[in-house]
């Protein structure tokens, strides 16, 4: 009898210690942005790399391929098919990888590999890889 009192007791503060300290945290995270739908659970550091990963896994190297000035506005239509995108990743770590250990298994640079759209075969990275190279001389 006492034994379920004490894990009763325990169980409690452990609950409110953990509402206590995850509860300013992810209002804070929230408040700072106007338009963040999917990201909701990230801080602002875990955003900011968040935003550098997108940047580097598609190749586009700068966020105005997302962004207008204000990055809280939908205007500029990668944004919104990026957010699809973000979507399916999450979704599909959630659901085909959630028994992978590595939490990060599955990113943008999966299947984007530094281009905006991703080549389908060996066929097509190596062909574009050719014309990349040709450019440049
Ligand atoms: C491939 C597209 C893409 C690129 C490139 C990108 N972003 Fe984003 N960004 C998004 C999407 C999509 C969201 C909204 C995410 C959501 O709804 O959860 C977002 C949201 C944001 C927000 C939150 C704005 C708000 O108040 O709602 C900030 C800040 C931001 N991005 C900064 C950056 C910075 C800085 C860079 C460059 C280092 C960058 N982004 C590059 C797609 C991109
Ligand atoms: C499972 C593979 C896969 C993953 C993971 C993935 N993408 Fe893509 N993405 C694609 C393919 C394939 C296309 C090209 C579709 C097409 O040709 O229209 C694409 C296209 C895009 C485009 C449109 C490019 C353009 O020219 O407008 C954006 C933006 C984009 N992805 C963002 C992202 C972001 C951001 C992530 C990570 C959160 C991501 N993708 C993860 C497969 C993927």
């Amino acid at each position: 009898m006492l034994n379920h009192k004490i894990v009763f007791m325990v169980v409690c503060s452990l609950v409110t210690m953990v509402a206590f300290f995850a509860w300013p945290e992810k209002t804070q995270g929230d408040s700072q942005f106007k338009n963040v739908q999917v990201l909701t659970d990230l801080s602002p550091d875990q955003l900011e790399d968040m935003m550098a990963m997108f940047t580097e896994s598609l190749g586009v190297g700068k966020c105005t391929f997302c962004h207008v000035k204000d990055k809280a506005s939908d205007e500029n239509e990668h944004k919104v098919i990026a957010r699809k995108y973000l979507k399916m990743t999450r979704e599909l770590r959630e659901t085909y990888f959630k028994d992978v250990e590595e939490k990060d298994k599955v990113t943008c640079y999966t299947c984007h590999r530094g281009e905006v759209k991703p080549s389908n075969s060996i066929e097509q990275a190596e062909e574009r890889a050719k014309k990349k190279a040709e450019e440049k001389q």
